[in-house]
């Protein structure tokens, strides 16, 4: 595809979340006439797939969740010997995601429009590691994610916000947590549900162990009095999954 053809089809896809680069482009190309005034997306997180090899570098079979347009999807799955199934709620992003993955003739991913709520992960078999980032956080009973990953991998990489401690909170299944409305001004980035639950540092950190991953590495930790956020790699180094299988 030529960067019209390209452009083209980006604009049918949109209006996208981030902005994507193609052969040293940046899609979508800006309207120069009307630059001033456009709203161009911003580009994506940078570095998130690099963290993600640097802590799993032998990984080969990944599951990444919440994929949104597929940005980290491409970096997963350009590093040679990869395979990448890539899970997302909303078939408007994945569409997106679809593009970019096609742009760049990846064969090697997989696209799945599912609730990680609801998906039932033994299904999919086993992956050498997940990468969960800005997801847990947008779940209403995020521990229960824990807990089915740990059926299906020893190796999980968390991005995450975790409440610092102020406001209402209560006590779900034995975590603290506070409920928090979705009012994220981009509407595709949200949760599918209107209201989430956030564990608070505490909580996070037991619910990682309770689900079976003993070994826990903080990379970034940022409290603050609300908002705050966690990079964490995750290790279960017990052979024995909870479900009764047996890690290869
Ligand atoms: C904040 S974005 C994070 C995107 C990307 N992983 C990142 O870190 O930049 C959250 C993504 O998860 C998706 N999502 C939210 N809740 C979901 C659910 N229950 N199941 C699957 N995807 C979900 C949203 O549609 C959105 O694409």
């Amino acid at each position: 595809m030529n960067v019209d053809e390209i452009q083209r089809k980006a604009l049918e896809l949109g209006p996208w979340v981030n902005s994507f680069e193609f052969d040293g482009t940046t899609y979508p190309l800006s309207d120069r006439k009307n630059a001033a005034n456009a709203e161009l997306p911003a580009p994506p997180r940078k570095g998130r797939a690099q963290a993600f090899f640097e802590v799993f570098p032998d990984t080969r079979h990944i599951l990444e969740l919440g994929a949104l347009e597929g940005a980290d999807t491409v970096r997963l799955a350009r590093r040679p010997g990869t395979a990448v199934v890539a899970v997302e709620g909303r078939a408007d992003n994945l569409a997106r995601a679809e593009f970019i993955i096609g742009l760049h003739q990846l064969a090697n991913v997989e696209l799945m429009c599912a609730d990680v709520e609801t998906l039932d992960f033994e299904a999919l078999g086993t992956f050498d590691a997940v990468l969960c980032a800005g997801l847990l956080y947008h779940l209403q009973e995020p521990w229960k994610l824990l807990h089915q990953l740990a059926k299906i991998t020893d190796r999980l990489f968390i991005s995450t916000h975790y409440w610092g401690g102020a406001g209402t909170e209560r006590a779900a299944d034995g975590y603290t947590v506070k409920l928090v409305r979705e009012e994220h001004p981009e509407p595709r980035t949200r949760a599918l549900t209107e209201t989430v639950l956030w564990f608070d540092r505490e909580s996070l950190l037991h619910a990682i162990k309770d689900a079976g991953f003993d070994a826990v590495n903080i990379l970034h930790d940022a409290p603050t009095a609300t908002v705050c956020d966690m990079i964490v790699a995750c290790h279960r180094t017990s052979p024995h999954r909870p479900s009764g299988t047996t890690a290869a």
